[in-house]
C-alpha cells in the first residue's frame, strides 16, 4: 500500500464534486477519485487536470458496489472520505423511488462500513436543504430547526442517511461525521473549465436560464408570482460552488482535528435570499442578454422561501462564502458559453 494520506471522494467528476477536488489539491491534498459518469463525464475530470496542471487518481467504480469499493481501500491509505456520489433529481425519485433508496441508501452504507473496515474516521457526507422540507414561520432555518416529513423519496434519501450516520456514531465506533446541508449550489470555476452539466433538460434554475440565453432552450418558466415574498416568487439561498467546495476543505481540517467520534451538521449556505426574479435580472445585467422568460404555474413541492442561518458554519468549521451573487451568475455563463463553443 501506498504511504500517502489520501482523500476519498465519491462523486468527484460532479458539479459539487469537481469544484471541491479542486480546493482539495489547492489545500495540498490528494484525493482519490471515483465515479461511474451515471450522471457526470470524463471531461469533467480534463477540465480538473487541465486547472490544477497535474493528473488525477480516478476510478471508475459504482459505489453500490462494494467489492470494487473496498478495493480501492485496499489500494490507497484513505484518511477521510467525502460521499457525494447520489441521485438528485426530485421529480425522478417520485416516479422512481427504488433507484434513489438503491444508490443513495445503499452506497452510503457500503461507505460506511469500508470506513469502519479500514479504520478511516473522517467522514463529509452530502445533505441538502431539502432535509428540512416546506419551513413554517421563520424562512432562516438553523441546524436546529424542525424538519417535515420529506416530500420526495430524494428528500427522504437525506433525512435517513443523516439518521444511518448519527445511528452509527452513537453506536459507539470510531468515526467522526460532518453533515453538510447544501442550500442552491450555483456558478461554475472562473475558469470555465468545469461547471453543472446538467443531462437532458435541466431542473435547476440557473442551468435554465443560461441554456435559454444561449438558445437551446425557447424560454424560461417562472413557477409562480403569487407567493407571499416582496415581488411574488421563490426565495432560496444560492451559492457558489466554489464557496461550498470551500467548506468541504474547512470541514475536512475540523474533522482532522478532533479526537473523538463526533457527529455535527451544519448549513453551508449564504445566510442571503434572492428571489427568482431577481436572478434574472441578475443575469441580464451580469450577461448584457436580455432572458426570454414568463410568469407560469407554481410547480408543485416547490417551498416558499428558505435561507440558512449560517452562524454554525462560521463558529465550527471557521468558514463563510465569499463570492457574490454577480460571481456566481457571471461564471455559470461564462462556463455556459465556452461549454457550447467548444
Ligand atoms: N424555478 C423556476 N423555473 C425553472 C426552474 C426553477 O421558476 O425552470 C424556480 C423554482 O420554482 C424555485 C427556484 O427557481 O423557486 C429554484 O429552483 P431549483 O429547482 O433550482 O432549486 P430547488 O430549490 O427547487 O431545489 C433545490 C435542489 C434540490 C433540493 C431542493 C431542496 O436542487 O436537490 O433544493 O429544497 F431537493
Amino acid at each position: 500500500m501506498e504511504e500517502k494520506n489520501y482523500i476519498l471522494v465519491t462523486g468527484g467528476a460532479g458539479f459539487i464534486g469537481s469544484h471541491t477536488v479542486v480546493e482539495l489539491i489547492k489545500n495540498g491534498k490528494t484525493p482519490v477519485i471515483i465515479d461511474d459518469f451515471r450522471n457526470s463525464s470524463r471531461e469533467m475530470l480534463n477540465g480538473i487536470e487541465k486547472i490544477v496542471g497535474s493528473e488525477l487518481i480516478f476510478h471508475n467504480i459504482d459505489v453500490s458496489n462494494k467489492n470494487d469499493l473496498a478495493a480501492i481501500f485496499t489500494k490507497y491509505s484513505i484518511n477521510g472520505i467525502i460521499h457525494f456520489a447520489a441521485d438528485k433529481a426530485v421529480g425522478e425519485s417520485v416516479n422512481n423511488p427504488l433507484k434513489y433508496y438503491k444508490n443513495n441508501i445503499g452506497g452510503l452504507i457500503n461507505c460506511l462500513e469500508c470506513a469502519l473496515e479500514f479504520n478511516v474516521e473522517n467522514f463529509l457526507f452530502s445533505s441538502s436543504c431539502t432535509v428540512y422540507g416546506d419551513p413554517e414561520g421563520s424562512t432562516t432555518v438553523t441546524e436546529e430547526s424542525p424538519q417535515q416529513d420529506a416530500n420526495s423519496p430524494y428528500g427522504a434519501t437525506k433525512q435517513m442517511g443523516e439518521r444511518i450516520l448519527s445511528d452509527v456514531v452513537k453506536s459507539g465506533v470510531n468515526l467522526k461525521v460532518l453533515n453538510l446541508r447544501y442550500f442552491n449550489p450555483i456558478g461554475a470555476h472562473e475558469s470555465g473549465l468545469i461547471g453543472e452539466l446538467p443531462i437532458g433538460r435541466p431542473n435547476n434554475l440557473l442551468p435554465y436560464v443560461t441554456q435559454t440565453a444561449i438558445g437551446i432552450l425557447e424560454k424560461l418558466t417562472v413557477f409562480g408570482n403569487t407567493y407571499n415574498t416582496p415581488d411574488g416568487t421563490c426565495i432560496r439561498d444560492y451559492i457558489h460552488v466554489v464557496d461550498l467546495a470551500d467548506a468541504h476543505v474547512s470541514g475536512l481540517d475540523w474533522l482532522e482535528k478532533q479526537s473523538n467520534s463526533t457527529f455535527e451538521i451544519v448549513n453551508v449556505g449564504t445566510g442571503r435570499g434572492t428571489s427568482v426574479l431577481e436572478i434574472i435580472h441578475t443575469f441580464e445585467k451580469v450577461s448584457g442578454k436580455q432572458l426570454n422568460w414568463e410568469f407560469g404555474v407554481k410547480r408543485i413541492g416547490d417551498v416558499e422561501q428558505i435561507f440558512a442561518d449560517v452562524t454554525k458554519a462560521k463558529n465550527l468549521i471557521h468558514w463563510d462564502a465569499k463570492k457574490s451573487m454577480e460571481d456566481a451568475v457571471r461564471d455559470a455563463w461564462n462556463w455556459e458559453q465556452k461549454l457550447r463553443n467548444d
